[in-house]
């Protein structure tokens, strides 16, 4: 068979008067206004455990959005073996069955859950009308449809034969269980990275963040509308160590799909080497983590480009992409028109509840996020080395809002050019124009992380040398545009070094570490 061409979802624009708006903020209303009481999901089956924890939006903190339940170790290992007993039938299933459970999701997020999944994702996670639009409806949506085209091709990969020999290759889903953990700041990835393993044929429990729970829920009831058969995904909240540790030591662990911090990733793959004999199988390890994004401006780029790609990279939803711009190298010569075009944009930006369209930024994800970037804000007012140009203001009394806030250094190594902070903070260091070449390496020497990264120049020569010089500095590498807003099936996404294992989400070489190839040689 062949499948229907992927396509990527046309983003809406959620303008005044639309339907699309009125329908998303009608449903941001009515969630808000009703309390949830999120079960696990394991076989099918929705468990309330009665040990709960409460959820909240973090833009305003005190309203009760509702509860979910806790697993206990028990619970995890009924997840395991759920998963195992589902792996039976879904692993021999036609390939056709389960893309055509994943297209439909995509078909029921494009229509008529559009504007539940986008709500659930403004309020859970804080996100802008427009950012909940590109994440949990068109960038899920891509995942789902390209995957399935992905798929296809992986099959069709095939070996020669020869007169009398037929070889073949047979795509079978690992042999065991996948872990799925993902992160609070993509509903789309958070969605991905268990619908990309099943569709495969392999069966997975998935942890979500303790943060994105609330959305994820809605991600739960897509699938089961869809029609995923019970024990496929099997979802669990509670301890995450506790979690962890029990899935990792099943014998039938046969991998990890995971997006978060670089620490967690590490000390996940420490466990995973010390249970290693115990392992059916040598399990995959697919992580995306951390990152320290960069932009550096040549001296012959367009102030106002910069500038705009840096407003947009950095604060677009409250700096919280691993993608997010958070420091910059801008020649002297463009400093001052690059300074004040951002200083006047952000005048302009409001922050407030994601309720109001017109407001640019809301607050980050938690108040641990917050107390920490509100400590380096603190630590910025007083370094001599370290001016703050822009921002600087928080306020978490309703919830934990940071002003988008730009501090400028003379130490192209102060602590925040180097340190992943993951929220609306931006680092800017001015070089001197006569030492572009010496940025460059200094730029690719300070990337202990190597996610995205981007230079603009109008001169071809200077692109030349910056993309040789950053060969290994960024797995997504942006020409004169903001190192944000990768679009499944165009720029496959993933970094390496500290960011993690470079298996790009939304491309075929993602798929094919959840497949384990048989070759089979049959002689006529
Ligand atoms: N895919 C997301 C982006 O590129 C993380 O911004």
């Amino acid at each position: 068979y062949t499948v229907p061409k992927a396509f990527n979802e046309p983003v809406k624009s959620y303008a005044p008067g639309t339907t699309e708006r009125e329908l998303t903020l009608n449903s941001f209303k009515e969630q808000y206004n009703q309390t949830v009481d999120v079960p696990l999901y394991i076989g099918g089956e929705e468990i309330r455990t009665g040990n709960t924890k409460n959820l909240f939006p973090p833009f305003d903190h005190k309203h009760h959005l509702g509860t979910y339940h806790l697993a206990d170790k028990a619970l995890v290992e009924k997840a395991i073996s759920t998963a195992l007993e589902a792996r039976v039938k879904w692993s021999a299933m036609p390939w056709e069955h389960r893309a055509s459970i994943f297209l439909k999701a995509a078909e029921l997020i494009a229509g008529p859950y559009r504007a539940k999944l986008n709500a659930a994702t403004m309020i859970a996670q804080a996100k802008t009308l427009h950012q909940a639009e590109i994440d949990a409806a068109c960038e899920f949506i891509d995942f789902l449809r390209f995957n399935v085209e992905f798929m296809t091709q992986i099959y069709a990969e095939q070996p020669i034969s020869t007169d009398g020999v037929w070889n073949r290759l047979e795509h079978r889903p690992l042999e065991g269980f996948i872990y799925a953990i993902t992160p609070f700041n993509f509903t789309a990835i958070a969605g991905n990275l268990p619908a990309s393993v099943a569709l495969m044929g392999n069966v997975v429990v998935w942890k979500p963040s303790a943060t994105q729970i609330y959305s994820a829920n809605v991600i739960v009831e897509i699938f089961r509308e869809a029609g995923l058969p019970d024990g496929v995904i099997n979802v669990i909240y509670g301890d995450s160590a506790m979690i962890t540790d029990t899935l990792l030591a099943s014998p039938d662990f046969a991998g990890i799909h995971f997006t978060g911090s670089t620490s967690v990733f590490n000390s996940m793959w420490e466990k995973i080497g010390k249970n290693i004999n115990n392992y059916k199988t040598y399990p995959r390890i697919v992580g995306e983590t951390g990152g320290k994004d960069f932009v550096i401006a040549h001296p012959s780029s367009h102030a106002k480009e910069v500038a705009v790609a840096l407003t947009r990279g950095s604060f677009e939803y409250q700096g919280q992409k691993c993608s997010a711009a958070s420091r910059a190298y801008v020649p002297a010569s463009l400093w001052g028109d690059i300074k004040n075009y951002m200083i006047a944009d952000l005048k302009t930006i409001k922050m407030g509840s994601p309720e109001d369209p017109t407001n640019f930024v809301s607050s980050v994800i938690s108040e641990s996020s917050f107390d920490k970037l509100a400590k380096y804000i603190e630590q910025a007012k007083l370094d001599s080395d370290a001016e703050i140009i822009a921002g600087g203001n928080y306020d978490k009394s309703v919830g934990y809002f940071i002003e988008p806030t730009v501090i400028v250094t003379t130490n192209p190594k102060y602590e925040t050019m180097q340190t992943e902070l993951f929220g609306p903070v931006l680092t800017i260091y001015v070089y001197e124009d006569a030492k572009w070449s010496e940025t460059l390496k200094l730029v690719d020497e300070t990337s202990a992380y190597a996610l995205t990264g981007a230079i603009f120049s109008q001169c071809r020569y200077a692109i030349d040398e910056a993309t040789k010089a950053l060969v290994n500095a960024a797995g997504n590498f942006y020409i004169n545009d903001k190192p944000t807003g990768a679009v499944v099936g165009q720029q496959p996404f993933g970094g390496a070094r500290a960011s993690g294992t470079n298996d790009k989400a939304g491309s075929i070489l993602n798929l094919l570490r959840w497949v384990s190839p048989r070759t089979i040689k049959e002689t006529f």
